[in-house]
């Protein structure tokens, strides 16, 4: 099957690295928007717009499904996108139903883009799982242009989370969800700044999961065995998957 993956930029790179040990035979177009990133600090009109122009792009690649692999996207077109397009799509939230699921008891703090956390989606999810007003959110934008700009390591990064999360009272909290995904590369840092009984949860296993599902409905198309990627990066074709394999080393 040919799926269509996209995000604003590099940061779906963390959802495709899934799809690569889950799914590693099918076909993969990655569209990262770069150029256009970051969508969360932008007026929503005007990344309505971006990520139309995406699908677009993708659905002229003649692609079977589509994985919106970034939240704020999907929080802003998700809907449309599904009333216009014939393929499956699948979307990405925050995993504030895994958090609670896991514990019910304790404190629950969703990181995402600004974008994500204005959204009424993000609002009806919240309403819908946290009956006991236990969601906290906090926007980490420049988390996204860290990764964007290849950044991962640097001292600026680690001040920046530590002063992020510092404010937060953690033992009474049970996990933390990074509703982003550019977050994930950066697991290492949240998970030596916050304690261990802090469980740290994304989203991206699940949406392969889901992804799974769909494909394994229609049978008889899965595995082809032609198992590639092809990365356009601001709309250029990353040959030889250079900027690809740049970005899963840091996974
Ligand atoms: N990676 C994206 C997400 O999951 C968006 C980051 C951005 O462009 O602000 O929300």
């Amino acid at each position: 099957m040919k799926i269509g993956i996209f995000d604003s930029g590099i940061g779906g790179i963390t959802v495709l690295n899934e799809a690569l040990k889950m799914l590693p035979n099918e076909e993969y177009i990655y569209y990262a928007d770069s150029y256009n990133a970051p969508y969360g600090n932008k007026p929503k009109d005007v990344v309505r717009e971006y990520i139309f122009q995406v699908v677009k792009f993708l659905d002229r690649q003649q692609i079977d499904a589509l994985v919106i692999a970034c939240n704020t996207a999907t929080s802003i077109a998700v809907r449309e996108l599904r009333k216009i397009y014939d393929f499956p799509i699948i979307g990405m939230e925050p995993a504030v139903k895994r958090a609670i699921e896991y514990n019910n008891d304790k404190r629950i703090l969703v990181t995402a883009t600004n974008l994500t956390l204005k959204e009424e989606k993000y609002h009806k999810l919240v309403e819908r799982f946290d009956k006991q007003s236990r969601v906290d959110s906090l926007a980490l934008p420049k988390l996204v242009e860290f990764a964007e700009n290849y950044m991962f390591d640097e001292e600026k990064i680690i001040s920046y989370l530590t002063s992020q999360l510092e404010i937060y009272e953690w033992k009474d909290y049970s996990s933390i969800v990074l509703g982003c995904t550019h977050f994930p590369f950066y697991k290492k840092w949240f998970r030596e700044i916050l304690p261990d009984h802090v469980k740290i949860i994304d989203g991206n296993k699940g949406t392969i999961k889901h992804l799974k599902n769909i494909l394994s409905e229609g049978k008889e198309n899965c595995n082809n065995n032609r198992g590639k990627v092809t990365l356009y990066y601001s709309g250029e074709e990353d040959k030889d998957n250079y900027i690809l394999n740049k970005y899963l080393r840091i996974l």
